[in-house]
């Protein structure tokens, strides 16, 4: 391994749903030992959550901090944030994962929390970005992977690809697409952040070159 990468990053990774991304990030660890960095955790807002079922499979810790068991949103993001630092991530990696996370959470991965969102940001902030392209009538849309800040959908952007929106596409047709361009997309920008190749100036996000052996 390169000088410049001191050692193997530990990964967090949040879900809410089936899991497709994470499953592309461990799959894209375990086929690369240059990657720079482990899955360390999954953790869900969502019990049930697929993605918490596919770490099950890999012997990964898991964990279930759902909302509804906290008294408020302040309560349960406490909660949550000690029950990611238990597992001293040095990166965090939003893959599907549908609750947002304030200063309080953000304050203890500055500029290491990831995230994936299914459009071409900013356009098609929030929850139903798929289905508010296809609705807006878009002729492109795609993914884009960004650091996180405060508000939603909106920080430094890392990468982004472009999908074309079929004549007949439905919601489901459309975000298939676009995950399979996700699943090539975030673990790429993990190992980039992994690698410290990263750096963040205002809105821009440069990306370093690679260090010779
Ligand atoms: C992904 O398409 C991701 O971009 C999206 O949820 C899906 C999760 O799929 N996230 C958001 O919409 C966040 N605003 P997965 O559970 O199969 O990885």
């Amino acid at each position: 391994m390169p000088a410049s990468v001191p050692s193997m990053r530990r990964i967090a990774v949040l879900v809410s749903g089936s899991g497709t991304n994470l499953v592309a990030l461990l799959e894209a660890i375990a086929a690369d030992p240059a990657f720079g960095g482990e899955v360390v955790v999954v953790v869900s807002d969502q019990p049930t959550a697929g993605g918490l079922e596919q770490a099950r499979r890999r012997d990964l810790p898991v964990a279930a901090v759902p909302l509804a068991d906290h008294p408020d949103r302040a309560a349960w993001e406490v909660a949550l944030t000690a029950t990611v630092a238990t597992h001293a991530p040095d990166v965090v990696v939003l893959a599907g994962f549908m609750r947002v996370l304030s200063e309080r959470f953000l304050r203890n991965w500055p500029d290491r929390v990831l995230n994936t969102h299914p459009s071409l940001l900013p356009a098609f902030r929030g929850a139903h970005a798929v289905r508010d392209a296809l609705a807006y009538g878009v002729k492109v849309t795609g993914a884009t992977v960004h650091l996180v800040d405060e508000q939603v959908d909106n920080g430094p952007i890392v990468a982004q690809t472009c999908v074309p929106v079929a004549p007949d596409d439905t919601e489901a047709s459309l975000h298939t697409r676009i995950k399979a361009v996700e699943h090539e997309l975030l673990p790429a920008c993990v190992k980039l952040l992994c690698r410290d190749r990263l750096r963040i100036e205002g809105r821009t996000v440069h990306v370093l070159p690679e260090e010779l052996p």
